[in-house]
């Protein structure tokens, strides 16, 4: 089975549109939906219709999805996220609403063959930023492949008897074969708000078969997303940041 790895979407519609248009030409047998498909961006309803489209699709909640449809309030984020988060909970449609208030917590596991979480598998809103939360996120758990999202980092933690390893791409386009008895974790990158350094939407494809994963960067119109987040009087620096990928 080939899996299409997508992640922090947040509402960005071209970025999301360049992701589907480059994988048209690739062959997947099944999306999967890492979280935060909502929040930031200033398509809420376009990227939900999108995302709900995709069949077969597996999808969990993010913590924007969360502040986003209503289940939690906010309290944990800072001013400009809170406020992008009410303005999203105002735009989105009624049913949009709803599928965003039906995503299930993660983890969850995806046909036997590997774990989704959000933030953690441990806690969805936690964060895997480098190897010492790793590490304790393999101690406290069992999945011997795990693709988390949050962070809006791609990177790839690998555990075996002797050590962990981080992998870090910084190519457009990289290809990495599991290898046997080591366990993973691993971040596609953010499709919506990439934060590390590089503004192009990243997502994965896994292939199961050949324990194949490989992490993709994607060219999309950023200056569209900003002037259409600043149009609708969304705070700048959630415009700003799009070009600078943090
Ligand atoms: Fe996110």
């Amino acid at each position: 089975m080939r899996y299409l790895i997508l992640s922090d979407i947040h509402a960005n519609r071209e970025a999301l549109s360049a992701v589907l248009s480059f994988v048209r030409r690739k062959h997947w047998d099944k999306a999967v939906f890492l979280g935060d498909l909502v929040g930031y961006g200033a398509n809420p309803n376009q990227t939900v219709d999108m995302v709900r489209k995709l069949k077969p699709l597996v999808a969990i909640r993010g913590n924007h999805d969360k502040v986003c449809s209503g289940i939690e309030e906010g309290e944990l984020f800072n001013r400009v996220a809170l406020q992008a988060a009410m303005w999203t909970r105002g735009k989105l449609t009624p049913s949009n609403l709803r599928w965003l208030r039906s995503l299930p917590e993660g983890p969850m596991i995806v046909d036997g063959e590997f774990a989704i979480s959000h933030g953690t598998p441990i806690d969805e809103d936690a964060y895997i930023f480098g190897e010492i939360e790793a590490l304790n996120v393999f101690r406290q758990t069992s999945f011997p492949l795990c693709f988390f999202g949050h962070s809006h980092f791609p990177v790839m933690f690998g555990l075996t008897p002797d050590a962990i390893h981080t992998v870090l791409s910084v190519a457009p386009s990289f290809r990495f074969k599991l290898r046997p008895g080591a366990r993973y974790l691993i971040n596609p990158g953010s499709i919506g708000q990439p934060r590390d350094g590089n503004p192009l939407a990243s997502f994965a494809l896994y292939d199961s078969d050949s324990r194949t994963v490989s992490i993709h960067r994607v060219p999309y119109h950023v200056e569209q997303a900003q002037s259409k987040i600043l149009q609708a009087g969304l705070p700048r620096p959630l415009a700003d940041r799009l070009a600078l990928g943090r």
